[in-house]
């Protein structure tokens, strides 16, 4: 076995050992092909004819996809590599295209935008590749048919198999070359193990006490759960505003790297992406008081609430949630809509404290 793929194996068996865990029978075949890349991606590019195969992990929610690619990318001594969030992907993508005095000439204001984003990676690793509509799909086909001009190598995670991007039926017709196009080009693996492995952990923990993982927790209202958070209710003297993306939101109080939010100000107002994205940027922990049960919030919210998650997972930022459980009375065993489905099984590991 190439030095490089032996040394990727050993990582990644490391990191999962540093974690606790081992890597799980229906993710083997993932370790072993992003091994074996890392040692094609460890040769120069000239010993090459075509560059190394690209990569496309799907399963549901908590199978380690994010583990696996963030693993490999950490192990990757090349510095020409990029990690991309899709969300983050999608801000900067349209921040290049309308940043004032961007390149109109020749070449269009999303090629300079994806050069800017891409730069000489020779490997892109792109999370959560979704598809929700047309303004995607055509961003998306631009960026397949960069990497292809590129020569660069895309490792991308879904939820979704290949044909079930753009579930969409008004939009699926213009999503279907791409499609054709990565069930071409990219080796497509499977890891969908028996268990969701959030809620594994969300359930070992149970054993009483508060719980509190890497993602934050969930708190009722009340000073004596806040004390032990150390936390005391803001006064009113601490209200003031914090910037996000193109906005100033109203925060009850920043103190340090924590900001405090109120659940209608964050999600219940016009918010988006970017927002929690800048907020990220800006703060460790973020804790949002009021929050409801989500079949309280209107539908808006509980997407922007599902967002705000996915963002605070990505980027390892603590949420305190002080409110109702978000995710009581939603009806069990129903399937829920498809990011809901995300963030229940995120919000497994922050589920009330009692
Ligand atoms: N083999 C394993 N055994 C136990 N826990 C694991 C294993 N692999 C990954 N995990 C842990 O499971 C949790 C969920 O993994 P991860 O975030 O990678 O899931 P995901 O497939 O990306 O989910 P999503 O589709 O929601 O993005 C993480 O805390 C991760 O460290
Ligand atoms: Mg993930």
């Amino acid at each position: 076995m190439p030095k490089h793929e032996q040394a990727m194996r050993r990582h990644f068996l490391e990191a999962a050992a540093r974690r606790g865990f081992s890597v799980a029978p229906a993710q083997e075949a993932a370790v072993d092909r992003l091994a074996r890349l890392a040692a094609e991606l460890a040769r120069p590019a000239w010993t090459f004819p075509s560059p190394p195969r690209d990569l496309y992990v799907w399963g549901p929610v908590g199978r380690g996809k994010s583990w696996l690619v963030d693993t490999f990318y950490e192990g990757l001594p090349t510095g020409r590599k990029r990690r991309l969030h899709f969300h983050d992907f999608f801000r900067r993508l349209h921040d290049g295209v309308s940043r004032p005095g961007g390149r109109h000439d020749g070449q269009s204001a999303v090629d300079s935008a994806l050069d800017e984003l891409i730069g000489d990676s020779r490997v892109l690793v792109f999370d959560e590749f979704h598809a929700h509509d047309a303004g995607d799909a055509m961003l998306i086909a631009r960026l397949f048919r960069t990497l292809l001009d590129r020569r660069i190598t895309l490792v991308t995670t879904s939820n979704y198999p290949p044909a079930g991007l753009m579930p969409d039926p008004l939009y699926h017709h213009l999503f279907e070359p791409t499609i054709t196009l990565i069930e071409e080009r990219m080796d497509v693996l499977d890891v969908t193990g028996p268990v969701d492995f959030r809620r594994v952990a969300a359930d070992e923990g149970s054993g009483g006490g508060r719980r509190r993982f890497a993602t934050g927790v969930c708190v009722p209202p009340g000073d004596a759960a806040l004390e032990a958070l150390g936390l005391t209710v803001p006064a009113a003297a601490e209200a003031t505003t914090v910037q996000a993306h193109l906005r100033e939101l109203p925060a009850r109080a920043v103190r340090g790297d924590l900001v405090w939010l109120g659940f209608d100000a964050l999600c219940e107002t016009a918010t988006a992406v970017p927002d929690y994205l800048a907020l990220a940027e800006g703060f460790a922990t973020v804790v949002l008081d009021g929050v409801p049960a989500l079949t309280e919030a209107s539908a808006d919210g509980r997407q922007r609430f599902a967002n705000l998650v996915d963002v605070a997972c990505d980027r390892d930022v603590r949420l305190v949630l002080i409110g109702s459980d978000p995710l009581a009375a939603l009806p069990a065993g129903q399937p829920l809509t498809r990011d809901l489905d995300r963030t229940a099984s995120r919000l497994a590991m922050l589920r009330r404290a009692n």
